[in-house]
């Protein structure tokens, strides 16, 4: 009995080390939505039934180990035993209990992060291999950011142009997946003002790890001054070739593999490009001019570049006018 008493209360001490140890490394990043209030509420409860179970099994390991040692020069057997049904109905009815409370509770937590606010404002996302592109139908702009005023539910309604993506924001717990031929939902109320960064979180190609694009939320006045700031940007470069140049480079996703600061991902810089030589993979040298960036674009198989995958570029569909306003805005970056 004296043996039970002890390690009763070794056990209780080490699950609340063992908690706050937990507690105190942070293993969650900070909360910044409505819905990772239910999320962490029972992450939490499963850290302390996590540092229960723990110190269940290892206390009365190491406490044997310690203690019930063989001592010197004992060479008799261990007392043998039968089984013991109480302990086995015990250690069945427990664990079953204690899965059935979390699966309510799991179910009741997902209910909570579902809850639909009616006038939630929609957000139109495309994932392609590698972009994000959010557009705001009510405002009638595409960005490569996505601005959210805070406290305000807003749903994102997600497309994919080619394989499965995952939207992830880890500051709002909540992930979703994007999947190719339909609309997938994701609803969050952002409460903490701050930049954030969503991340793929499904392996989807060469360039998986940098499909991230920045996640900001603003202040309700933030948030408006820069929706009429995108408005104006949006409807002022409609007005030049270069200007719609860029906006269809943006809406397209283009900016997932070619950068404009010279840095390589999958596909090569528009920095310097234009009117400059361009080392082909069969040995020759083209001159990127107006005629072989229409045909990349259109043909993207046609003349492939030296040190990049021929395969992973789709081809575009774009009109001639299209093109030549895209050409133009890549001058632009010479
Ligand atoms: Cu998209 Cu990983």
């Amino acid at each position: 009995m004296r043996h039970f008493v002890i390690v009763g209360i070794l056990v209780i001490l080490t699950s609340i080390l063992t908690y706050l140890g937990l507690s105190a490394i942070g293993l969650m990043p900070v909360e910044a939505s409505a819905q990772a209030v239910p999320i962490d509420w029972l992450w939490n409860w499963e850290m302390v039934t996590i540092s229960f179970l723990f110190s269940l099994i290892m206390v009365p390991l190491a406490y044997s180990l310690i203690v019930f040692r063989r001592k010197k020069g004992d060479m008799t057997d261990a007392e043998h035993m039968e089984g013991n049904y109480a302990l086995e109905i015990t250690w069945t009815i427990i664990p079953l209990m204690l899965v059935l409370v979390f699966a309510y509770l799991g179910s009741y937590s997902l209910g909570l992060t579902r809850r639909a606010d009616p006038n939630a404002m929609i957000i139109k996302v495309k994932a392609q291999q590698w972009s994000w592109t959010f557009d705001y139908p009510d405002y009638g702009f595409t960005s490569n950011e996505l601005h959210l005023p805070v406290n305000k539910q807003v749903v994102l309604q997600m497309e994919s142009a080619d394989v499965i993506h995952s939207f992830w924001v880890p500051e709002f717990r909540v992930k979703q997946d994007v999947v190719p031929g339909r609309v997938t939902e994701y609803r969050i109320t952002p409460t903490l003002i701050g930049p954030y960064k969503v991340r793929c979180s499904e392996m989807c190609g060469t360039s998986h790890a940098y499909m991230e694009a920045p996640v900001i939320v603003n202040a309700q006045a933030d948030f408006d001054s820069w929706v009429s700031a995108q408005k104006e940007a949006a409807a002022a470069a409609s007005l030049t070739p270069e200007g719609h140049g860029q906006q269809l480079v943006l809406a397209n996703g283009c900016r997932g593999c070619h950068t404009i600061d010279g840095s390589v991902l999958t596909g090569p810089s528009w920095l310097h490009m234009y009117g400059n030589p361009v080392e082909l993979s069969n040995g020759t040298t083209v001159i990127a001019d107006d005629a072989y960036l229409k045909e990349s674009i259109l043909d993207p198989k046609a003349k492939e570049v030296k040190g990049f995958a021929p395969t992973v570029m789709p081809p575009f569909k774009f009109t001639d006018q299209e093109i030549a306003d895209i050409i133009a805005y890549l001058k632009t970056l010479k």
